[in-house]
């Protein structure tokens, strides 16, 4: 039998347009349920600061079109350490809240495992991060605004660097993954991506740079993920500068401005469905698993399996930015 009466919600780590989405549809969710739910404040930091407080039905209204995380968000140290997580629950346990739902990136869900582990409490993930890289899910929430976001930037990068004959490099986040630039390529029809997985992308650059000049391109976008292991946008563009004297290049860092604004469609359902989710899971009796989404349907995987499994690329997307970037 179930005997969940109250829940607690905290966003941790970078936040993520549609964060807000998720934390209302949690919210709600449990209210619906008749459950009592409570907002922890700054992720992690709040559950050991004690900053929690009750939320009503009308404690998220008006937020599913904002980014950014109305309970905040932190990446907290305390967190890292037994004392700082005994603090915690003897916190949660004071507030009476028996199972917590994260929502955060692969950091968040660390913390989330441990916890859960050490005090067998039931804990739930919801996958939001701009980066996407996350197994167990085909998106995370925020990456579909991000990209979005990058789209856009790089669209309006293109005509100015149409109108100089210029060859720009546009380093875009995604941490040690390459979603971001892989599929930001693609979507703004850049003709190279040098991305963290694939090890022989600076050669195919230096392919299109021998080649791409011949053929009198009038312009030329580099997309390059933060965590290419040759190093960010500005240093590989020095390099090719020095190299190729011919081209005349641009440096654009895409930086925080990938994190904000309001939440894309996708994002907005995708976090109801994962948060009302999240919540009917608990009812379940289900605990230590991320609420995911693969092939549009629902998919729980256990923090163990998120944690282990390295998403990859998807195969047939590299295909089609080489193919498309002739
Ligand atoms: O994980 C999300 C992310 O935006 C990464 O893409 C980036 O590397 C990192 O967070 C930046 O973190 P911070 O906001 O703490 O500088």
């Amino acid at each position: 039998m179930n005997t969940i009466k109250h829940i607690g919600i905290l966003s941790s780590g970078g936040d993520a347009p549609g964060m807000n989405a998720a934390i209302r549809a949690v919210v709600r969710t449990a209210i619906y349920h008749g459950l009592q739910v409570s907002g922890i404040y700054r992720g992690y930091q709040g559950l050991v600061d004690n900053s929690i407080n009750t939320m009503h039905s009308s404690s998220v209204s008006n937020i599913i079109q904002s980014g950014g995380t109305l309970l905040k968000t932190a990446r907290c140290r305390d967190f890292l350490n037994k004392a700082g997580r005994e603090k915690a629950r003897q916190n949660l346990q004071e507030h009476g809240i028996d199972a917590l739902v994260v929502i955060g990136g692969d950091g968040t869900f660390r913390g989330a495992k441990v916890f859960g582990d050490e005090f067998g409490f039931p804990v739930i993930g919801i996958p939001g991060t701009i980066d996407n890289d996350l197994y167990g899910t085909d998106n995370t929430i925020g990456y579909d605004t991000a990209l979005n976001t990058i789209v856009n930037a790089v669209d309006k990068i293109r005509d100015t660097a149409t109108a100089h004959n210029r060859l720009f490099f546009i380093e875009v986040m995604g941490r040690e993954a390459g979603f971001l630039a892989l599929s930001g390529g693609i979507a703004s029809g850049a003709e190279v991506v040098l991305v963290p997985e694939i090890e022989d992308d600076y050669k195919q650059l230096h392919d299109f740079l021998k080649s791409g000049y011949k053929k009198g391109k009038n312009s030329s976008i580099v997309l390059v993920s933060e965590g290419d292991e040759i190093g960010g946008a500005l240093r590989i563009a020095e390099n090719v500068e020095n190299t190729y004297p011919e081209y005349d290049v641009r440096v654009t860092i895409l930086g925080h401005l990938q994190r904000g604004g309001a939440p894309s469609a996708y994002d907005r359902v995708s976090a109801s469905r994962m948060g009302v989710s999240a919540v009917n899971a608990l009812l379940d009796g289900k605990a230590g698993i991320m609420v995911g989404l693969v092939n549009h349907c629902i998919a729980h995987t256990s923090f163990g399996d998120a944690l282990k499994h390295k998403k990859p690329l998807n195969a047939h997307l590299l295909e089609i930015m080489k193919i498309l970037s002739i």
